[in-house]
């Protein structure tokens, strides 16, 4: 499976991510994540920095789902796959922890992440867009704003 532009477009427009993993029990646990990007068309890299849990879950049951939404848009997508968690020693640490520390800053040392294989994609709408079709980008935009309070920086 494939991430195409637009799933590109909107991971770089979301602000967090919520990583969804289950122990061997089966037991689901989800914790946001805001460092996470697109690696390529098929992977999504997500940093370990502070989920223990996250971690714990990925090594005993690699099935995961991610979802992100851009919050003024109120689109974004659903995706499941397969994870492991890489570090230092792992070749392809170097080039995926670069991306990542690029959107983290300096003030956060990525030394473990997640990297998820992606199996399936679906999209994740606002009711509104689906049951009332006449409505579009730029009303559910300015709703947004107005339910955060907020307004773009000019
Ligand atoms: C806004 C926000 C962004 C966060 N981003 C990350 C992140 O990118 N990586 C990370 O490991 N933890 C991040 N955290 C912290 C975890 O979500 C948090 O420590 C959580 O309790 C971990 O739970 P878990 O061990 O069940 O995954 C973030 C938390 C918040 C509130």
């Amino acid at each position: 499976m494939k991430l195409n532009a637009t799933v590109h477009e909107l991971i770089g427009a979301s602000v967090l991510c919520w990583l969804a993993t289950a122990d061997t029990d089966g037991f689901p646990n989800v914790s946001p994540k805001e460092i996470f990007a697109a690696c390529g068309d098929d992977e999504i890299i997500v940093a370990s920095i502070a989920s223990p849990v996250t971690a714990a879950n990925i090594a005993a049951n690699p099935k995961v789902c991610l979802s992100f939404v851009d919050v003024f848009r109120q689109k974004g997508f659903k995706i499941k796959g397969l994870a492991d968690s890489l570090d230092p020693s792992h070749a392809g640490f170097a080039a995926r922890a670069a991306t990542l520390q690029a959107l983290a800053g300096p003030k956060f040392e990525i030394t473990s992440l997640h990297r998820i294989k992606i199996a399936r994609i679906s999209r994740i709408l606002a009711p509104s867009y689906s049951q009332y079709p006449e409505t579009d980008e730029a009303e559910m935009i300015a709703s947004a704003y107005a339910t955060y309070r907020v307004s773009p920086v000019e």
